[in-house]
């Protein structure tokens, strides 16, 4: 289970979180939906420990996350994919993925590119020279390779066309059915994330004003404004 409770947080004494409360149970897939700003990437960093003005504790699978110790803190199964393109430019797709799975001797970048052929057939083209989608779907399967009990998602839908968006939200729900491995998803695409997920988070300035149903919020339309 990830657990945060009473988290608060921010940047350069401006608060951003504001008393944030929740937990994700184990094999749960979860959206967090929230405005531009609202702190969504903020909460997702707190869940590694890569944000230092936190107050409140964040634990997973019992053990509290330790600001500051993001590699410690992920060693224990989280795998996160964060906002934008994370992925060393100038080695081929192979070695990404590769040099991802260092720690994991199990992981086989066969079964990445069994998952995401476009991997297979681009494995040996220097991942800078991807196209943004391309880039996003390697560095899920990053994260893949670190064998994950946990997968933290920030939007990794921004900038792929809608076909291969339907293609990544199908392989998150094979992921989370076939593994059991928890999702939580950062998105902008509420359609096709609510598809994937059982429960929505909305935040609204660093708050938490709605933790429910996805069928819920599907009927809930004085917050769709909010996202
Ligand atoms: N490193 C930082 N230093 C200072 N302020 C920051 C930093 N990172 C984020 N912020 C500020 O914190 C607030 C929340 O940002 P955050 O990135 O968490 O929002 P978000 O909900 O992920 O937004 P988006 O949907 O645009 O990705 C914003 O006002 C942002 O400018
Ligand atoms: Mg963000």
């Amino acid at each position: 289970m990830l657990i945060f409770s009473a988290v608060s947080a921010g940047y350069g004494g401006v608060p951003v979180l504001k008393d944030i409360s929740f937990s994700v149970a184990d094999g749960e897939a979860v959206a967090i939906f929230g405005h531009n700003g609202a702190g969504k990437t903020t909460l997702m960093r707190c869940a590694v420990g890569d944000v230092a003005e936190m107050t409140g504790t964040v634990s997973y699978r019992g053990d509290a996350i330790v600001p500051g110790a993001v590699f410690r803190n992920t060693r224990r199964g989280i795998g996160f994919v964060p906002q934008g393109h994370n992925v060393f430019r100038e080695l081929s797709v192979r070695q990404n993925l590769t040099i991802s799975g260092l720690h994991h001797p199990e992981s086989k970048v066969e079964d990445i590119y069994k998952l995401f052929p476009i991997l297979l057939e681009r494995g040996g083209q220097a991942a800078g020279s991807l196209s943004g989608g391309q880039q996003q779907i390697l560095a899920l399967g990053m994260a893949l390779m670190t064998k994950p009990t946990i997968l933290l998602l920030d939007e990794p839908s921004t900038g792929l066309a809608p076909i291969i968006v339907r293609d990544v939200m199908a392989s998150l729900t094979k992921i989370n059915r076939e593994t059991g491995t928890t999702v939580v998803i950062v998105e902008q695409n509420i359609p096709a994330t609510l598809a994937i997920v059982s429960r929505a988070i909305v935040v609204k300035s660093g708050r938490v004003v709605f933790d429910g149903p996805s069928k819920e919020l599907e009927r809930k339309e004085d917050l769709w404004g909010l996202f």
